[in-house]
C-alpha cells in the first residue's frame, strides 16, 4: 500500500492516477475542506471511467499538522509520497507557508520514522536549489545562499528539504524531486494552470525571463520510477526544457489560435503593478495577482540540468509544447471560450 499526501493538489492528483496505472494500492489523505471534485476532474481529462478509477483510491481524512491522524494514515503503509504544501508567493501566506511546508514535512518524516515506512518521496521545488549567475546551468549540487530574493515558499521548501535529510540521518529512506514550474491542466485560477487562463484573452506582452518547465505527468512518473528504484537518500531537479516566458506565452497562445506577443513589459511598469497590487491586497483583504517574487522570477534568467536524473534512471521527457497544446484544449473546451 502507497500513500499520497497532498493528493486532492494538481500534481498529487495526477500523482494518483499514475499510480493506479501501475497498479499499485493506493491510499489518499484528503481533509474535511478538500474538493475531491478537483481529482475526478483530473481524471475526467483523462479517462471516460471517472467513477471506476476514482473508487480505487482508499481516501482517509489527515492533516500533516496532526502527526496522530498522520501515523493512524500511515498504517500497513509501506512507502509515502509527500506532496501537500502550500504554494503561494502572497506575503499574506507567509505563516501557513512555514507552518504546512516545514511543521508538515517533519511530522510527516517523524510520522514516517515511527511507523517503519520503507521509502519516502518528497515533492521539493527548483526554490529550494540555489542559482546559479550569468546564466549557468543550475543543478542539484548548486549552493543555496540565503539572500533577501528568496521567496518565503523558497525558504520553506528549503528548510523542508532539510527536514527530509534530517530524516535520512535518522534511518529513513528518501527521495527527493525537485519540480521547475509544472505544466498542466488544473485549477484555472490559481497555481501553474492560472497561466493559461491569464492567456486565454490573448497578450501582447511578454517578459525576457528564462525558467525551467516540466509536464504533471512527466513529474509523476518520475516520482513513481525513483520510488520503484534502488536509488535513496538523494535528490533529484525534474525539469524538462529551460524556456523563456517569451516562448511559453507564445506557445499558449499558438495553442490558442492567437497572435505570438510582441512587447517586452518594461520593469518599471512591472514594479509599479506589484507595489499597486500589494496595496490593494492589504485594502481589500484579497490575494495580490502578482508579487515582487513572480516580477523577479519572470525577468530573472534560470536553466536547469537533469543530467542527474537522466544519469540514474535514462528518462526522457516530453515535449513541452505536447502539454501545453493539451492544457489548452481542455481549457477551451472546459471554459467555452
Ligand atoms: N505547481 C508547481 O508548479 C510546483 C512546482 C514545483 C514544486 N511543486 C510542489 O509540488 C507539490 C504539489 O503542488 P501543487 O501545485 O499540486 O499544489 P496544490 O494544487 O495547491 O495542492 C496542495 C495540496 O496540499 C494539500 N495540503 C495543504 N495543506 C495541507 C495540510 N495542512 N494537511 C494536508 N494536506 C494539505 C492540499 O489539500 P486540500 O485539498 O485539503 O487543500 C492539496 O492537496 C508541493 O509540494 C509544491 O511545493 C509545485
Amino acid at each position: 500500500m502507497v500513500l499520497v499526501t497532498g493528493a486532492t493538489g494538481f500534481l498529487g492528483a495526477h500523482l494518483l492516477l499514475e499510480l493506479l496505472r501501475n497498479k499499485q494500492n493506493v491510499r489518499a489523505i484528503k481533509r474535511e475542506s478538500s474538493d475531491l471534485n478537483f481529482v475526478k476532474k483530473i481524471i475526467s481529462y483523462y479517462h471516460q471511467d471517472v467513477d471506476s478509477l476514482f473508487s480505487k483510491i482508499e481516501w482517509v481524512d489527515a492533516d500533516v499538522l496532526d502527526i496522530f491522524s498522520l501515523e493512524d494514515a500511515m498504517q500497513g503503509v509501506d512507502k509515502v509520497y509527500h506532496c501537500a504544501a502550500v504554494v503561494s508567493f502572497s506575503p499574506k501566506d507567509r505563516e501557513r507557508l512555514f507552518s504546512t511546508n516545514i511543521k508538515g514535512t517533519a511530522n510527516v518524516v517523524n510520522a514516517a520514522l515511527r511507523m517503519q515506512i520503507k521509502k519516502l518521496c518528497f515533492v521539493s521545488s527548483i526554490a529550494a536549489i540555489g542559482r546559479s549567475e550569468n546564466n549557468q546551468l543550475t543543478t542539484e549540487e548548486t549552493q543555496w545562499k540565503s539572500s533577501k530574493r528568496n521567496s518565503n515558499y523558497a525558504i520553506s521548501k528549503y528548510d523542508a528539504e532539510k527536514e527530509v535529510w534530517r530524516g535520512t540521518e535518522e534511518g529513513l529512506n528518501a527521495v527527493i524531486v525537485n519540480p521547475s514550474v509544472i505544466l498542466g491542466p488544473g485549477d484555472w485560477k490559481n497555481g501553474s494552470a492560472k497561466i493559461f487562463d491569464t492567456l486565454g484573452k490573448g497578450s501582447k506582452f511578454y517578459t525576457e525571463g528564462v525558467n525551467g518547465f516540466v509536464d504533471v505527468r512527466d513529474v509523476a512518473l518520475v516520482m513513481f520510477r525513483l520510488m520503484e528504484s534502488d536509488i535513496c537518500n538523494q535528490r533529484y531537479i525534474v525539469s524538462s526544457e529551460n524556456l523563456s516566458y517569451r516562448k511559453l506565452f507564445t506557445l499558449i497562445l499558438k495553442a490558442y489560435g492567437k497572435d505570438a506577443p510582441s512587447i517586452e513589459a518594461p520593469r518599471f511598469l512591472l514594479e509599479m503593478v506589484w507595489r499597486f497590487e500589494k496595496i490593494r491586497g492589504r485594502l481589500f483583504n484579497s490575494r495580490p495577482l502578482i508579487t515582487k517574487e513572480t516580477v523577479n522570477t519572470s525577468q530573472n534568467k534560470y536553466f536547469y540540468s537533469t543530467e542527474k536524473l537522466y544519469k540514474a534512471i535514462g528518462f526522457e521527457f516530453k515535449p513541452i509544447e505536447d502539454i501545453v497544446n493539451f492544457t489548452a484544449q481542455n481549457y477551451l473546451k472546459e471554459t467555452g471560450k
